[in-house]
């Protein structure tokens, strides 16, 4: 294990049997329809990779750069787009791919954004969910864990842009973060 990090919450294997019960489970709902998935990088980056090896489906991968305003542990809630979407979304069917779901105003900002370019549906996909955080209510239709209000890296998850190679999710020291 990593020395900044304190416990592991899903090692590898556990990334693995999740997701590809996710992957079973969305494949069921798009059977014989077409999808665009979209990464939400830079996070989702490893999540979406695996998740896509695990869907049978005809799809289309895209991604979207958008970050938060600063490096802090706390969201401020400006979200900056730095890379839109190459694909056009109007009239598909649209499944937004997250590593995971904080105050809920960067998935807020991405439907409302997307909504505006008509596509046939939007759904939303989060590897990890941490519900206590939440700020503004956005419907999640796809979970891979409930996490607690831990700070989490790994697996994509950064802590000011480092972590993200961990092939396990874990949770930081405070003495990382802290000092
Ligand atoms: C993280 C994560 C989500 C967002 C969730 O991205 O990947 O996109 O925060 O937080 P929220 O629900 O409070 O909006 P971040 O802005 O850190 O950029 P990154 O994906 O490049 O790490």
């Amino acid at each position: 294990m990593h020395k900044d990090i304190e416990s592991i919450l899903y090692s590898e294997e556990d990334l693995k049997i999740r997701i590809k019960a996710l992957g079973q489970e969305i494949s069921r709902d798009y059977a014989g329809e077409k999808l665009i998935v979209v990464g939400v990088m830079k996070g989702a980056n490893i999540f979406v990779a695996d998740l896509i090896r695990s869907l049978d489906l005809d799809l289309v991968l895209d991604f979207i750069v958008v970050s938060s305003y600063g490096a802090s542990t706390e969201s401020t809630g400006v979200i900056r787009l730095l890379k839109d979407l190459d694909e056009n979304i109007d009239s598909e069917n649209v499944l937004i791919v997250e590593d995971i779901i904080d105050s809920g105003l960067t998935l807020q900002y991405l439907v409302e954004n997307f909504k505006t370019r008509h596509p046939k549906s939007i759904k939303i996909c989060t590897l990890l969910n941490k519900v206590e955080r939440r700020q503004v209510e956005t419907p999640v239709d796809y979970i891979g864990f409930k996490v607690p209000d831990e700070f989490i890296v790994g697996y994509g998850i950064d802590y000011a842009e480092r972590y993200r190679n961990l092939p396990y999710i874990g949770v930081l020291k405070r003495s990382v973060y802290e000092k």
